[in-house]
Order: C-alpha cells, then structure tokens, then sequence
C-alpha cells in the first residue's frame, strides 16, 4: 500500500467513527458559495481538523468542515471550504478530500469557484459551465507513486467535465432563467493574481476563465472515476482586461452579490442530476 493510500486510509477511517453516510454527489463550494451548505438540513457535520492529516484551510472566512445532507432527494457532502496550493500543501494533500469524498462513495464531483474573465465576452457576476480546462500550470496531483487502489497511472481525459452532466446543467440554468456561458478553466498557482501577460497567453490557448483552484480537483476525481462537472462564477475581469487593479476583496463582493443565484443553479443542477444517477 503506498504511503498516500494509507494516509487516505486514516483519514476515512477517522469520518467512518462520526459518520457512515454514503453520498451520491460530493459539492465543493468556492468563494461566496459557502452559505448554500447552512441552507441544508445536515445529518452530520464533520470539521476538517478532526480527521487525522487533513489539511486545514487558512483562508480567512473559509470554514473547514464537510457538511452531509440531502439536496432534494440527493444525498450530498459538502466541503464547505477547499484546500488551495498556494497554502503551501503538497498537491497530494490538496486533493485528499476529494479523494475522501470518492471513498465515501461520491460517485458525482460538482465544483464551484471564483474565477477571472479572460473572454472578453464575459462579465463580472456571469457564470461559466466548465467545458474543459487547463492545469499545465500547477503540479498534475497524480504525480508521484500511482495510487492503484483508485485508478489507472495514465488516464484519459477527453471527456474531463462530463457532456451529460454539463447538458443537465445547461438544461437547469435555461429552466431557472440563469445565463450561463460555456468555456475552459485555466488553474494557475496562485495566491498572485495573474499579471495581463498570462491572462493573454491563458486566453491564446483557449482558456476562458483563470483562477486558483478547481482543475487539480477534477483530475484527481476523475482518476478514481468520479464524473465531474463544475461552474464558475466570473467575480471579475482577469488582469489587464478592467481598469482597476484586482482585489480579493472585489472577487469576494461580486461572488457574494451574485451568490443566490448560483446557489440556486447549483442546487437545482444537483436535483436533476439525482434524477440522472
Ligand atoms: N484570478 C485568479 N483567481 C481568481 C480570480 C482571478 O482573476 N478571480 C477570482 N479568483
């Protein structure tokens, strides 16, 4: 067993003494998005610092916990906060809940996150349907010892964000009224924000969106065969393409305006894809 095997082993272990609920989607909230999981009725909440060599986050206003409970007739864990790299973690324990989630049984990743236009067609206060991304950035989050008990060493990743769930979605959004662009994740390290040179050479490779996190996620989901699919919330123009410089405290303001409606987007995505399970 390899060394990253066993401390997932611990770590499972650990939520199995609280609680043995078995979800069907697992729903990793970003910024401004926090707020959907006090809106669930929780079977049980689980703080990230009570499960051994989890990664706590340090982001102020970032709670850690996993909070389990039902979206409609769903059974979902929501990690109300997310781990970044740029923490200072090492990428394998930056993926380390979603793998938890996995081994719960999640068999639906469902990611969220702010991210920086870099289409100019988009908006601050618009959403993406992730299509595809890039992570050529970041440190893949396989590197390292194969993890056999979960997934292959080299898997395919030509249909990341999977088509039926970002169909589900489009269909929910189109329901609900929401506008709701399509488009390729770019995940830089951060905590920087990109400077207007990388925006530009994030969107000559057909990169739409930039941000921080997310991308990582998905990869490792889809290795232990997760289907994935996730959203962003475009909380602001990426750099070099709006007149003021970028603030955390913008990103937050704008996630925070818009936060009801990609509560309701995601939630109402999560119902159907139930429906779809
Ligand atoms: N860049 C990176 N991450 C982000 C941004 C951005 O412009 N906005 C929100 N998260």
């Amino acid at each position: 067993m390899s060394k990253e095997y066993d401390k997932l082993k611990k770590a499972y272990d650990c939520i199995r003494e609280k609680t043995d609920f078995v979800p069907d989607v697992a729903l990793i909230l970003g910024s401004g998005l926090g707020a959907l999981a006090d809106e669930i009725e929780a079977e049980a909440i689980v703080d990230y610092s009570e499960i051994e060599g989890f990664p706590v986050s340090t982001v102020v206003g970032h709670k850690g916990r996993f909070v389990f409970g039902k979206i409609g007739q769903v059974k979902v864990v929501i990690m109300q906060g997310r781990v970044h790299y740029y923490e200072g973690y090492a990428m394998s324990d930056v993926v380390l809940p979603t793998r938890l989630m996995g081994m719960m049984g999640a068999k639906v990743l469902f990611l969220t996150n702010a991210a920086g236009g870099a289409n100019l067609d988009f908006h601050a206060g618009g959403f993406m349907l992730i299509r595809d991304q890039i992570m050529a950035f970041v440190p893949n989050p396989l590197i390292g010892e194969n993890i056999e008990e979960l997934g292959p060493r080299f898997p395919d990743m030509s249909d990341l964000y999977d088509h039926e769930l970002r169909s589900v979605i489009k269909k929910a959004a189109g329901r609900l009224g929401i506008a709701l662009k399509e488009g390729v994740y770019v995940q830089f390290t951060g905590p920087s924000f990109e400077t207007p040179a990388e925006v530009r050479m994030a969107s000559m490779a057909g990169g739409d969106a930039v941000g921080m996190s997310t991308a990582v996620e998905a990869v490792a989901g889809h290795h232990m065969g997760m289907k994935i699919c996730g959203i962003s919330c475009i909380s602001n123009k990426a750099a070099g393409l709006s007149e003021t410089p970028l603030t955390h405290e913008e990103v937050q303001e704008t996630a925070d305006r818009v936060a009801p409606f990609f509560r309701e987007l995601v939630k109402e995505s999560i119902r159907d894809i139930g429906k779809a399970l």
